[in-house]
């Protein structure tokens, strides 16, 4: 056991409208009463932030956004920056891997991103993660040193990091990683923050990522190196997620 609070972030990704996100958070709410011990984070698209973070005011649960920009203005067309998105969130994603692989995202951009969002406050939380050949050429860990160190290299908030590990094979196929894969690449990002801030390596909470529901939570959440879970399809439905974040809290 760490002391380290465990963590369950949800990506929505690009679902749910205004109304429906809004119905969403507060489905989480009225179900989260109960659930202490747990830091709840849910990250809905831009357009709903406004109204998602109204709807869970007072609550325990969170928002995050989705991405930032690594500029603070200017001429960025569809773009949002950091005081945009300040006094609505307190957590941002950065880098997941939908973003790595479909715009282009470099580490070094994901990197400029995790500084600009902690200097205005915001915890970054930097997603790292290895394709499936990559893991079948038996180079996931390599990979995920490099990623992730080149993601955080620069980076000097450490207590305002959390990094996810989120093996794209993983990601939306119904496929987790075992808790033992998992374990092994969460002890790999966290030898990573060792070398870069020996200090910062124990508090840093690394999360997993890739279908996770509330039957394997327990499992992975159990790992001595994993302090939570980045949750995509099943953060969508209240009553799932909720019951994956008390499985998370016991
Ligand atoms: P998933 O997505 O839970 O739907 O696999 C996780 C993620 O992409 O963060």
């Amino acid at each position: 056991m760490t002391n380290r609070t465990p963590v369950i972030a949800g990506n929505w990704k690009m679902n749910t409208d205004v109304e429906s996100g809004i119905e969403l958070a507060t489905g989480i709410v009225g179900l989260s009463k109960d659930v202490s011990g747990v830091e709840k984070i849910i990250c809905p698209p831009f357009t709903s932030i406004e109204r998602v973070s109204v709807a869970v005011h007072g609550s325990t649960i969170h928002v995050g956004a989705q991405n930032v920009s690594a500029n603070s203005d200017g001429a960025f067309t569809g773009e949002i920056s950091t005081s945009m998105l300040k006094g609505f969130v307190s957590h941002v994603i950065v880098g997941h891997s939908e973003r790595r692989a479909m715009n282009g995202e470099t580490s070094e951009q994901v990197g400029a991103k995790a500084i600009a969002a902690a200097a205005a406050g915001l915890s970054p939380i930097v997603c790292t993660g290895e394709d499936l050949d990559v893991r079948n050429a038996g180079d996931a860990v390599q990979f995920v040193s490099e990623q992730l160190e080149q993601s955080l290299s620069g980076f000097s908030a450490w207590e305002s990091l959390i990094v996810a590990y989120e093996p794209v094979w993983a990601i939306g196929t119904g496929e987790a990683a075992t808790s033992d894969q998992a374990q092994e690449m969460a002890a790999v990002c966290r030898g990573v923050i060792r070398n870069l801030a020996p200090e910062a390596a124990y508090s840093v909470r690394v999360l997993y990522g890739g279908s996770v529901n509330s039957g394997n939570v327990v499992e992975l959440l159990d790992q001595p190196d994993i302090d939570g879970a980045l949750v995509g399809g099943a953060s969508l439905k209240a009553e799932e997620f909720s019951k994956l974040r008390a499985a998370a809290g016991e």
